[in-house]
């Protein structure tokens, strides 16, 4: 366990057709309530514990974890705690990029290192339709800047490609992004959750996104920066910086996952894609001793067997469906 991804809330102000459709996330639904989450003390007890054990990284998510009230607060006291080398740990987040502009500066003043920022068109009318509320698109790219200028960087953009809807905007956000200090990667569509009707047609595999965008401007491998990173990594021969490919479905990576999800209210998830969690925040308020948490977390990440993106190709869309999947609003990215 290296990456502890810890969402911080399932609230989000967008409602993005592949993740929160407003057809499940309307008006009535039913999200958790203030004292259901863990708590800041709560979330900088398990990431203490955590990092003393050898997670490296830390990432904020959710939901839109910039909508977490005092967020920045979090923020320092994660950046406060040391590896048992005495080496800070990364703190990362990723955001839909919609608060940036105004949060920016405060957030790298907070000790936040990196920002991850979901973009899925430059084209407003398609951004619009995919976030369904009518943000524009105008408004990232503003949080984009501000976030660069506030030296939140190396900086990568995600866009989640769907066929039919944004799978014409790739050559567009490849052109856009190269020569900039932004690193862009696509995603393929995932099955994540179960309210967004996924279908294996609508994914656009990475070897099409790479041939695609390699045919106007050549593109050559690089190799991994970390272990178990998500992204293929690919560089512009002419210099023009570099793109990844986030391959979930035609190339899983769960042979080299050694990421860790808690959910918003304190569940640690050994996989995306794992049909439960296991409830930490009763531990908490039970009052285990660090040590105890620790044996804890030891004990279910030392037991965990998750391959579910190798396996999902032997699966019937009937077997898929029946299969409970957390939603990725409420387990974090
Ligand atoms: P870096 O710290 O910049 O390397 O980021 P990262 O790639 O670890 O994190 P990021 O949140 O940017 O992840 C990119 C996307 O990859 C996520 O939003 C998910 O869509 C996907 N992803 C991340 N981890 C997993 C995983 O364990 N399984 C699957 N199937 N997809 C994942
Ligand atoms: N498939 C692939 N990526 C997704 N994301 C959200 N839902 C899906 C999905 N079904 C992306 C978001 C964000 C990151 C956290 O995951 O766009 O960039
Ligand atoms: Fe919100 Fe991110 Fe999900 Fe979009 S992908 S609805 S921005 S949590």
């Amino acid at each position: 366990m290296r990456d502890l991804r810890i969402s911080v809330t399932d609230r989000c102000n967008f409602r993005c057709v592949y993740c929160m459709p407003k057809t499940v996330f309307g008006r009535d639904y039913a999200f958790l309530e203030h004292d259901e989450l863990l708590s800041f003390d709560e979330i900088t007890r398990l990431a203490g514990v955590a990092v003393a054990h050898g997670v490296h990284k830390l990432r904020l998510t959710g939901g839109e974890p910039l909508l977490r009230r005092g967020i920045e607060g979090l923020i320092e006291r994660l950046a406060a705690l040391r590896t048992p080398d005495g080496e800070p740990v990364e703190i990362a987040m990723t955001t839909n990029g919609s608060a940036l502009a105004v949060k920016a500066e405060a957030l790298r003043a907070a000790g936040l290192a990196r920002v991850t920022v979901s973009l899925d068109s430059l084209d407003d009318a398609v951004f619009q339709s995919m976030n369904d509320v009518r943000f524009p698109v105008d408004r990232v790219l503003a949080g984009l800047r501000a976030a660069h200028d506030a030296g939140l960087g190396p900086i990568k953009v995600n866009m989640v490609v769907k066929r039919g809807l944004n799978d014409h905007e790739v050559l567009p956000m490849a052109r856009h992004f190269k020569d900039s200090p932004f690193t862009l990667r696509f995603i393929e569509y995932m099955d994540v959750g179960t309210s967004n009707g996924w279908r294996l047609d609508e994914v656009v595999p990475s070897a099409e996104i790479v041939e695609l965008i390699g045919a106007e401007m050549p593109l050559e491998p690089i190799g991994a920066t970390a272990p178990g990173e998500t992204a293929a990594r690919w560089r512009y021969v002419d210099g023009g910086g570099e793109i990844g490919v986030i391959s979930s479905v035609t190339n899983a990576f769960c042979g080299s996952c050694n990421r860790a999800r808690i959910s918003t209210e304190g569940k640690l998830f050994t996989c995306l894609f794992a049909s439960e969690g296991h409830d930490l925040r009763a531990l908490l308020r039970g009052g285990v001793d660090d040590d105890g948490l620790a044996a804890a977390m030891a004990s279910i990440w030392g037991a965990r067997d998750d391959r579910y993106s190798e396996v999902r190709a032997t699966l019937t869309p009937e077997l898929r469906a029946a299969r409970p999947k957390p939603e990725m609003s409420y387990l974090g990215g």
